[in-house]
């Protein structure tokens, strides 16, 4: 069965070395291959400037034992994004950054390893307001009724029932309980999440975002600097 590895965000190079660290540390590193699995939950920036940045970080990515999967976060550059074509990998869309780099895209369902995962990117930047349009922000970081609609028909089509849900921020009530004060601008799609964890039977769920190690009522796990291998 294919080894599945969980990460929080990477930010491009900027956070990229808890996940290199970690593959150079790994006892039988050796036994890794392509067909196991690295998830990074969004703001991963592997098209960020669409230049020697991104193949930097594609490199990085590329050298890794495993085959790197993402979610997209907040800060991702969506125009760059957009241009990859949407393919069907594993019973969901998702786009081929590289042929071992694939964005796994919003509101998808996908069987991994033995394991149904349901993604969600996006989110909203608290600090939007000393970034520009279309450099170093977009509004698509925000999820549209499209992606909000698909993500439930997918849910459905598994009765509802998935082993792992991952997304870059959280539930409204997850993050009330991490986050003393809350940045007006997240909130449909927090509420979306929110409904989403009353409808849906699911084992865990993993998410970022926030830049800290936490858990909240033993299932739902923000990911910063630990690494997760998930259990077979
Ligand atoms: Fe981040």
């Amino acid at each position: 069965m294919a080894r599945i590895w969980l990460a929080g965000d990477t930010h491009g190079e900027v956070d990229l070395d808890k996940v290199t660290e970690y593959f150079d540390d790994l006892i039988l590193y050796d036994e890794v291959t392509k067909e196991d699995y690295l998830i990074i939950l969004g703001d991963v920036g592997v098209c960020w400037d669409g230049g020697a940045g991104d193949a930097f970080v594609q490199e990085c990515l590329h050298n890794l034992p495993c085959t790197v999967l993402f979610i997209d976060g907040n800060h991702e550059n969506f125009d760059l994004l957009e241009q990859y074509p949407e393919e069907e990998w594993h019973g969901g869309n998702v786009q081929y950054i590289q042929e071992d780099i694939i964005h796994l895209m919003r509101g998808q369902v996908y069987e991994i390893g033995g394991r149904r995962f349901f993604t969600f990117g996006g989110g909203n930047s608290i600090d939007r307001m000393m970034r520009t349009t279309g450099i170093s922000w977009w509004p698509e970081e925000m999820p549209s009724d499209i992606e909000y609609s698909e993500g439930l028909r997918n849910l459905e089509h598994v009765g509802n029932h998935v082993d792992y849900i991952l997304t870059h921020t959280c539930p409204e009530h997850v993050a009330e309980q991490l986050v003393p004060i809350m940045y007006p601008g997240e909130e449909p799609l927090q509420q979306y999440l929110e409904e989403i964890s009353k409808s849906v039977d699911f084992d865990t769920w993993y998410f970022g975002h926030w830049h800290m190690d936490e858990e909240v009522e033993g299932r739902y796990i923000c990911l910063w600097n630990e690494i997760v291998e998930l259990e077979e």
